[in-house]
């Protein structure tokens, strides 16, 4: 069941659309903000409040990669592994970040700390290599760098 406050944050932002569902990613967003993920009840919740079919719902969720349909970490890296960041060695910043938190692509810490995900272009090639954590883009990332940036997230 979605709370009343993501019913009033999602109802906001359709406040401008003739049809609720016009904001269903800005709906999915909301709910993995409270959430953390989107379970498959939470998404049939959303889909009822849209006026969507969860089918169609799941389709936009799937289509649009930032929607975590299984629980994360307290914290995601991305990983951009796209052309310029490939060129400038971000399979060495990937194979540092497994070598320093123990997990792989697609799992979780075992503190529950850290999600690893690879996510394609990130808009920021110019300084490549370059991850996300949570909503922090960090670039021009150099092999040794990477223990700073993660102690800033506990
Ligand atoms: S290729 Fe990595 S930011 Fe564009």
């Amino acid at each position: 069941m979605l709370t009343e406050q993501e019913r009033q944050e999602i109802a906001g932002e359709a406040r401008h659309y003739p049809e609720r569902r016009a904001v269903c990613i800005e709906a999915l967003k909301i709910v993995q903000k409270h959430r953390g993920w989107v379970s498959d009840e939470a998404l049939k919740d959303l889909a009822t409040f849209l006026a969507m079919t969860p089918e169609e719902l799941q389709s936009v969720a799937t289509f649009y990669n930032l929607v975590f349909r299984r629980p994360v970490g307290r914290h995601v890296i991305l990983v951009c592994d796209s052309v310029s960041c490939w060129i400038m060695g971000c399979d060495r910043i990937r194979d540092e970040l497994t070598a320093r938190l123990g997990i792989r692509p697609g799992e979780t810490s075992p503190d529950g700390r850290f999600t690893l995900l690879p996510i394609v272009c990130l808009g920021t090639c110019d300084h490549a290599p370059a991850l996300m954590i949570d909503e922090d883009l960090h670039r021009d990332l150099i092999p040794g760098a990477l223990d700073a940036i993660l102690d800033r997230y506990q």
